[in-house]
């Protein structure tokens, strides 16, 4: 079973294909293959104004789309009548370049009369971790990104229940906002880590939110807002203070990641500890998270590097997960810009039969 696969819900337009053997609905179900993996990163475009531009993005989603589908096709020595479906981000997302992946896929499977899938962004993240590990549903995932962080068990495609959330903002958000405060660049994730290197994790001490608390949700603003005023005391130019605040901030944040999965281990146990999202790169945070794991008895388990900042391959396989189970979208499907995994959970959008038309 091969589906091609479409990102555009942010500042990466991407493509992918991957390939599986069509199975049930089994909990082992056999990994996939990814057969191309094109990524074109919007950073340079959006970089000058420090964050992401949503037209900006929309428009250079369009330019570029058609070119990495013709790329992702070629790489993987395929034609488009070699598909089994085509997948695209159909929300949460900047609702611009949702709009220009979720017809583009409408298009190429009308046109070559193949299924459609509307993947949920956030599921994506949530099953990328199964392309590549043998990890058997049910499974606890934190999910940690630039505009999330929940803790939920997964129990299979559309099979969410969350456990917790932030309740002001994501831990993904909070690094950009320290990259960006110390001058750092953007995105901030990576370039945190590679300041922290090195540094004093214990020079600074900084709030926890919700550290020690009961229950799994988490709050970030505290530590934001702690990490604006420690920068507007430091020295200009001193790069060892920089180094040591990126360390401390890291740490503190592993404090709070920890505690939290913790809870989360204790109040739903599970063997496997899933992280997933483009803050699950950061390999200080893993190893945090490794130690609660065990401590549950219990193993953490990560996408590569590569696939936990957004790419085509976890959508193209989150719709080859659907597509087994013999899921399919319809062409009236309506992009999503707010799409809960968990609609029950409290705050949660309620699923809106005016979404799907
Ligand atoms: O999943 P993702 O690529 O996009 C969203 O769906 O939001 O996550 C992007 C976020 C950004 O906030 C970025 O700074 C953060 O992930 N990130 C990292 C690292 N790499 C990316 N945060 C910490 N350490 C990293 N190595
Ligand atoms: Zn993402």
């Amino acid at each position: 079973m091969r589906v091609l696969g479409i990102e555009t819900s942010c500042d990466e337009t991407a493509v992918a294909i991957v390939d599986a053997p069509a199975g049930g609905a089994t909990p082992h179900a056999p990994l996939g293959t990814l057969l191309s993996n094109v990524v074109y990163s919007q950073m340079t475009e959006h970089r000058r104004f420090g964050g992401v531009v949503p037209e900006i993005a929309a428009r250079a989603h369009l330019e570029r789309l058609d070119g990495l589908v013709a790329e992702a096709l070629a790489e993987a020595k395929l034609g488009l009548a070699d598909l089994d479906g085509i997948a695209a981000t159909g929300g949460p997302g900047l609702i611009g370049g949702v709009m220009v992946g979720v017809m583009t896929a409408k298009a190429l499977a009308f046109a070559h009369d193949k299924p459609f899938l509307a993947v949920n962004h956030l599921e994506g993240h949530a099953l990328s971790v199964r392309l590549t590990e043998n990890v058997a549903f049910p499974y606890l995932l934190l999910l940690v990104s630039g505009g999330h962080c929940q803790l939920l068990t997964v129990r299979g495609p559309g099979d969410f229940t969350r456990l917790g959330t932030t309740i002001d903002d994501a831990v993904g958000e909070c690094f950009d906002k320290t990259a960006k405060l110390l001058g750092l660049g953007f995105p901030g994730g990576p370039a945190v880590e590679r300041a922290a290197k090195g540094g004093d994790p214990h020079r600074f001490t900084l709030p926890r939110p919700m550290w020690k608390k009961p229950g799994c949700d988490f709050s970030f603003s505290g530590l934001k807002t702690a990490v604006r005023q420690t920068v507007e005391k430091l020295p200009a130019g001193d790069a060892a203070a920089i180094s040591d605040l990126c360390a401390s901030f890291q740490r503190t944040v592993g404090d709070v990641l920890a505690d939290r999965c913790s809870n989360a281990l204790a109040l739903a146990p599970s063997p496997t500890l899933v992280v997933a999202g483009g803050v699950a790169a950061n390999l200080y945070l893993r190893s945090r998270l490794e130690e609660v794991a065990a401590r549950h008895g219990a193993k953490l388990v990560a996408p590569p590097v590569k696939l936990c900042t957004d790419n085509g391959a976890m959508i193209a396989w989150a719709g080859l997960e659907r597509l087994r189970l013999g899921q399919s979208d319809g062409l009236d499907f309506r992009p999503r810009p707010r799409w809960p995994l968990d609609p029950t959970a409290p705050g949660a959008v309620a699923p809106n039969s005016a979404d799907r038309v």
